[in-house]
């Protein structure tokens, strides 16, 4: 389903996240949030974002969970389904120098199981979208 925008820049977004039916997020954490510029990409769109599934990666100090908790909060206003499986990486044992990503043998099953349930869930989500294109 598409939204109504003024802007070219929206209906290009608008564009291409009406072309996925899953998403993973990936955020840092900044002051216990998601970053302002992934909440703006967010808020821009409604429609297109709607009975679709989204997992997140994130990562920080205490792995980024807070960054993650807030982006469900965002995902239940969007009408996006959230995957129980996150993946958490820690700034402090995950990354060279703070900056090369190595990641943990758990956080690579974690990814994987995550990649699953989105594909299981935008999969099953596909009726109610199919029923919101109709409507228009
Ligand atoms: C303003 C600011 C606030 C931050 N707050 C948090 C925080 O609450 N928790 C945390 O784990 N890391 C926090 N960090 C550390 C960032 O998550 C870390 O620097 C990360 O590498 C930023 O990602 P980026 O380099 O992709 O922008 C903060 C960093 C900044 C600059």
């Amino acid at each position: 389903m598409h939204g109504h925008y003024q802007h070219a820049h929206t209906r290009a977004w608008a564009t291409r996240i009406a072309s996925f039916d899953g998403f993973v997020m990936v955020t840092a954490e900044y002051n216990r949030s998601t970053s302002g510029v992934l909440k703006n990409a967010l808020d821009h769109l409604y429609a297109e974002w709607q009975n679709k599934a989204a997992g997140f990666v994130s990562y920080g100090v205490a792995g980024g969970a807070r960054a993650a908790e807030q982006l469900r909060l965002i995902c239940g206003a969007l009408h996006t389904a959230a995957m129980s499986q996150q993946v958490t990486l820690s700034l402090t044992t995950e990354f060279e120098h703070y900056t090369t990503l190595k990641p943990a043998a758990h956080s690579a099953t974690a990814l994987d199981t995550l990649l699953d349930q989105i594909v299981a869930w935008s999969t099953a989500l596909a009726p109610l979208r199919d029923a919101s294109r109709a409507a228009v």
